[in-house]
């Protein structure tokens, strides 16, 4: 297991889901840039670094039918599946490295709440934006919630690389058009808050 598993696999087998700083009870500003990103509830939908995150749940209740998440923590995806119950054999649980993993299919939005934020290694954003690129076709949408400028320099201990749509959309290339971006203030469960930005962006070409 790598020192990045490990660490989230602890996080998740000692936390209860409102224990961590970045729990919502409702991901709001998630699930409106992705029905504004297709209205088509049989769009194949991902959630990179979903963790146990209650988007997918929201998803589902949405009428979404074609929902995968993915995340480098078992324990995480775990805890997601058992909230569900039986609605969780409808999801692609996908245990796996955004960096190395290796799509089986395309999807038409990518989904990712503070998880791209963790890499803070220009080669790992490299390997993550590879991964993208063949999993989001043309015409296809990204979604990349991230702590913005103003945001804390950590998250779960770990040093993060803050930003804004526009180191967002250089990450990406000139492939993928910027569409909409917000600010977002979270609400720590503890009350503390956190400055995100989330930015939607879409592939050209279709
Ligand atoms: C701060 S949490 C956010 C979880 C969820 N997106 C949410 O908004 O509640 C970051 C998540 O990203 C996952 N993660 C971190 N690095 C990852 C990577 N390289 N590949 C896949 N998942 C990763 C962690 O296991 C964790 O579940």
């Amino acid at each position: 297991m790598s020192d990045r598993s490990a660490h989230w696999e602890n996080v998740y087998l000692t936390k209860g889901e409102a224990e961590v700083s970045w729990f919502q009870n409702s991901p709001a500003t998630s699930l409106d840039l992705i029905r504004a990103a297709t209205p088509d509830h049989g769009a194949a939908i991902i959630d990179i670094g979903g963790g146990a995150s209650r988007l997918v749940d929201a998803l589902l209740q949405d009428g979404y039918r074609d929902v995968s998440v993915l995340d480098l923590s078992a324990n995480a995806l775990d805890a997601a599946k058992k909230r569900i119950g039986g609605a969780a054999s409808m999801v692609d649980w996908i245990v796996a490295d955004a960096t190395t993993w290796q799509p089986a299919k395309t999807y038409e939005v990518w989904h990712d709440r503070a998880a791209f934020h963790f890499l803070t290694d220009p080669r790992d954003r490299a390997a993550y934006v590879e991964r993208l690129r063949s999993a989001v076709a043309p015409g296809g949408n990204v979604i990349i919630a991230t702590f913005a400028p103003d945001g804390p320099e950590k998250c779960s201990g770990l040093p993060v690389q803050r930003h804004d749509s526009a180191s967002l959309a250089a990450a990406l290339g000139p492939e993928f058009e910027l569409v909409e971006t917000r600010s977002e203030t979270h609400h720590t469960p503890w009350d503390s808050t956190q400055a995100f930005q989330f930015s939607r962006f879409r592939r050209r070409g279709a």
